[in-house]
């Protein structure tokens, strides 16, 4: 199997993609370090350890670093609830995180399953870019990194021109695109291009899982917030980058470019930009994913929540 490296800000659509990622037969999910996004780090960390424990998995949770590298951020419980899972309340989790830093475990996780390790970060890059920096060499040990994040044509979902994971550290995002040779990139415009009713979802939410049940509540404010402000599609930025980076051969179409981020910009820090003229002389970076195939997305959500 192989080995799955998970860096995550849970996050409603994050609880998605982890679900999706335990289902999996074939990738085996050696850790979880955690990043402040959605939610403050310590309600990130906590709904982790709750998640985990619904889907009775005992993998490793890392707590990562509180804040941006250099600027605060404002978080989205506005979409996620004030504690990121839709303040149900939820009874505290038994379990409490590992002692070591996310961007440490990131680092032995990486020498522990050198070349082999599928890295998915589905937050802000703040602990993969520290990691980075106490190790240069990291970049040499993944076998892929897979990101959500970014709007590669600048129609954002956090300003006109950024998209959240970026925006809320643009410095950690540079870091990491500047570091690694090839970027799987999974952006809010193909999140917008991959949504499904929400119809159709809810009869899923429907399983008679332990775990549809649970993401059936955490997910309940979100969705209404989501129906009122983006109609009738639900989209789910994790999911779909975790279907990419679980199951690759699903993509249909593919672009590689130079991508950089904006760190200074008056109305655009934090956008990524792409030279898709190759304008500048610059090695593509990135492989953006523009079009994932819809069904194989689709089911995997479903068996994801029906499972177990
Ligand atoms: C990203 O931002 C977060 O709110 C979501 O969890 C997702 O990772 C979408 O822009
Ligand atoms: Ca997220």
């Amino acid at each position: 199997r192989i080995p799955l490296l998970i860096d995550t800000d849970p996050g409603v659509d994050d609880a998605l993609a982890l679900l999706m990622a335990f289902d999996d037969p074939h990738h085996e999910v050696v850790g979880l370090t955690i990043a402040a996004g959605n939610v403050g780090l310590a309600h990130t960390v906590r709904n982790a350890l709750k998640l985990c424990e619904v889907v009775d998995h005992p993998v490793p949770v890392f707590a990562g670093t509180p804040a941006p590298l250099l600027h605060p951020a404002r978080d989205a419980g506005y979409v996620h609830g004030t504690d990121g899972f839709g303040d149900i309340a939820y009874d505290a989790p038994v379990r409490t995180a590992e002692t070591e830093h996310a961007a440490l475990a990131i680092l032995r996780l990486s020498h522990a399953h050198a070349g082999k390790l599928l890295l998915v970060a589905l937050g802000p890059l703040t602990n993969l870019a520290l990691a980075l920096k106490l190790d240069s060499t990291l970049p040499e040990r993944i076998a892929r990194l897979v990101v959500m994040g970014g709007a590669v044509t600048a129609h954002g979902n956090i300003t006109a021109a950024a998209e959240f994971n970026v925006a809320f550290d643009p410095e950690a995002a540079h870091i990491v695109f500047s570091a690694f040779a090839r970027t799987e990139v999974v952006d809010w415009e193909a999140v917008m291009a991959h949504g499904f009713p929400h119809q159709r979802f809810e009869a899923w939410l429907q399983a008679p899982s332990k775990r549809a049940r649970f993401y059936d509540a955490i997910s309940r404010r979100t969705r209404d917030w989501a129906v009122d402000r983006r109609g009738e599609n639900w989209h789910s930025a994790d999911a779909l980058a975790m279907a990419h980076a679980l199951h690759p051969a699903g993509a249909l179409e593919i672009v590689e470019r130079p991508m950089t981020v904006e760190l200074a910009g008056r109305h655009t820090r934090g956008a990524t930009i792409v030279d898709w003229r190759r304008e500048e002389g610059r090695p593509d970076n990135v492989a953006i994913l523009l079009r994932y195939d819809q069904a194989a997305f689709e089911a995997r959500v479903a068996s994801a929540l029906a499972a177990g």
